[in-house]
């Protein structure tokens, strides 16, 4: 994922718009990553394999939900980018169809590593997508985030312990 301790580790989150998933798993990261102490240890932004949302904010509903967890979201979309495989350490993505494009955009551009959000999350069990939330109802983003909240927690006590093994 990265080397040693003085360089941060550089985390994209990656969905099809960037305004709803992604734009959350950003900020839930970033969130728990400073809650640890970590913030100075790591760089996280958000991206969306697709063009529609360029320049929007997040979607109110993602911003909502992350709002009543004391998150405040930021940025607004982009499109992801094959150099992205080279600024970034890892690269997140929310499901498989957008692993499957990103690995499309990757190929030969860097080394980044690409793996789905949930992979990291305890209580995926055999489906490891975050489904778009984007046509359904509120309660659909109250599921995303947790999932999101999981993973992320799990992520990045992944990364807490590459950057310092002696921690548990
Ligand atoms: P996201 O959700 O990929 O989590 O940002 C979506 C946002 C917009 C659309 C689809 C998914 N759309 O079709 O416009």
């Amino acid at each position: 994922m990265s080397n040693a301790a003085s360089e941060p580790v550089r985390v994209l989150f990656v969905c099809l718009g960037n305004i709803c998933r992604s734009p959350l798993a950003e900020g839930v990261f970033r969130h728990l990553a400073e809650e640890a102490d970590l913030g100075h240890a790591v760089e996280v932004d958000s991206a969306g394999t697709g063009a529609y949302h360029v320049g929007e904010d997040p979607d109110p509903r993602s911003r909502e939900v992350a709002e009543r967890h004391g998150i405040h979201l930021e940025g607004h979309a982009r499109q992801a980018e094959p150099r992205d495989f080279s600024t970034f350490d890892l690269v997140v993505a929310m499901d498989r169809s957008n692993r499957r494009d990103l690995e499309r955009l990757g190929r030969d551009a860097g080394e980044a590593e690409l793996r789905l959000l949930r992979e990291f999350d305890p209580e995926a069990g055999d489906d490891l997508d975050v489904p778009d939330p984007y046509y359904g109802g509120e309660d659909g983003f109250d599921r995303v985030y947790e999932m999101v909240h999981r993973s992320c927690r799990a992520l990045l006590d992944e990364i807490a312990t590459r950057i310092d093994p002696g921690r548990e």
